[in-house]
């Protein structure tokens, strides 16, 4: 099947649904296609609690200010519609806000490196208002003041515009077809937490094909291919059979889960301590896969292909800990422990089962070598390098402070 999609210019009207977009790549993909121009729906499951949480953190109003804007349906009935779907709010003065229950949201409020928030409670119908976003890391990103219903227009690049954000996810059926309107395009990402995909991801794919998406681009995992119990290898095979539009996008070990799930290591005892062995991975920024899913979803050509996405150095933990040493000017380690010790740990932390699995078998991959191969896919899919690792390291050094 040839990829027959017009030119991005000409297709604008549609927009992309990023499903996990409170998480770490999925919020770099929201941001990197509000740069690109393109109208995003932020797909998840409470989005009340988040851009609450979001404007609270970024400008001091409380969650129950955020709420204010809430008492219409979680998702309206396309772009620019009445309903919580309406994309507003142009920089630059392009489409005027829109007015009512459900406005658009800036982007994404939670700073790069910070983790959605633990186990959240999704209302159904949660209309959410705007926040401020720092999730590009761009100084000056935030505003001035957070009142809720509020559209960032000044955080965005002259053109862009703003994010939606939808209640979505896996485990509600209800919230599919609302999360999809006016959607041609889907940024598929299976969440940690999430192992049955027989009874989620898959009939999800089924749904937005009968909705009528023409791509989708899922985001798997680097090895993916030789793990054939993986839920990933379930999605991606079912994607090929089903000749869905598919591209898979299969990042390496992303770098920001130094600054996420062990930052306060980092921070409080100056130690990394993974079961990684002497292991180099070819890490990638997030930030990184995001350009990339902006480009794949944003041009022809993409269908039916995967792109295997490495940094273009490989790194032991050790040498990451040396350069986190060396641009926090003090002494951080990288110890290695067992498996056991590592999974007891993120038992402690409140991880489930299911993500323990999937740590667990990441660590194993890289300790079988699997990720060490650096490549120059972003380079050549994007036209800029990978970012190094001292690169990411010095542009997230507050996260550490
Ligand atoms: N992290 C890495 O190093 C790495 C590298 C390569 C590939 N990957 C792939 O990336 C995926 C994980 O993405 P991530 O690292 O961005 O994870 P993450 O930061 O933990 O985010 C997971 C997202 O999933 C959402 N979510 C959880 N349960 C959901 C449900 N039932 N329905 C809908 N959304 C739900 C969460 O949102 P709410 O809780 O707010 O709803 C959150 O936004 C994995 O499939 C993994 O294979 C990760």
């Amino acid at each position: 099947m040839t990829d027959a999609r017009p030119a991005p210019s000409s297709r604008r009207a549609a927009g992309v649904l990023v499903t996990g977009a409170s998480g770490t790549i999925g919020r770099a993909v929201v941001d990197a296609l509000v740069e690109a121009g393109e109208p995003v729906v932020a797909g998840m499951r409470d989005p009340r609690a988040w851009i609450a949480d979001g404007a609270r953190r970024a400008s001091g109003i409380s969650a129950g200010g955020a709420s204010r804007t809430s008492g219409g349906a979680a998702a309206g009935s396309g772009f620019g519609g009445s309903g919580a779907s309406g994309v507003g709010g142009r920089a630059g003065g392009g489409r005027p806000e829109s007015s009512g229950p459900g406005r658009p949201l800036g982007k994404p409020s939670r700073a790069p490196n910070q983790k959605p928030l633990q186990n959240p409670t999704r209302k159904p119908g949660t209309t959410v208002g705007p926040a401020a976003t720092a999730a590009n890391g761009r100084p000056g990103a935030l505003p001035a003041a957070g009142h809720p219903g509020q559209t960032v227009a000044s955080a965005l690049p002259a053109g862009a515009q703003a994010a939606t954000v939808r209640a979505f996810d896996f485990a509600d059926r209800g919230t599919w077809a609302s999360a999809l309107a006016g959607v041609d395009r889907v940024f598929l990402v299976l969440p940690p937490t999430v192992g049955e995909v027989g009874r989620t991801l898959i009939p999800f794919i089924d749904t937005a094909m009968e909705s009528g998406v023409r791509q989708i681009v899922f985001l798997s995992q680097q090895g993916v291919p030789l793990q054939a119990r993986s839920p990933q290898h379930d999605v991606e095979r079912y994607l090929k059979r089903t000749r869905t539009p598919y591209t898979v996008l299969r990042p390496n070990v992303v770098l920001q889960s130094l600054s996420s799930t062990y930052r306060d290591d980092i921070r409080r005892r100056r130690e990394i301590a993974l079961p990684a062995a002497a292991a180099h991975v070819a890490f990638v920024d997030a930030r990184d896969v995001a350009r990339v899913a902006a480009r794949v979803l944003g041009e022809s050509g993409h269908l039916r292909k995967s792109y295997a996405l490495s940094g273009e150095q490989a790194l032991g933990y050790t040498q990451v800990a040396e350069l986190l040493g060396e641009v926090l000017d003090r002494p951080i380690r990288y110890t290695p422990t067992t498996d056991a010790d590592f999974e007891q740990r993120l038992a402690g932390l409140g991880a489930s089962p299911t993500e323990i699995a999937r740590q667990a078998s990441l660590f194993r991959s890289v300790r079988l070598r699997a990720l060490r191969l650096p490549n120059r896919s972003i380079r050549r899919l994007t036209g800029r390098p990978a970012t190094t690792v001292r690169r990411f390291i010095e542009d997230h050094r507050d996260s550490w402070l």
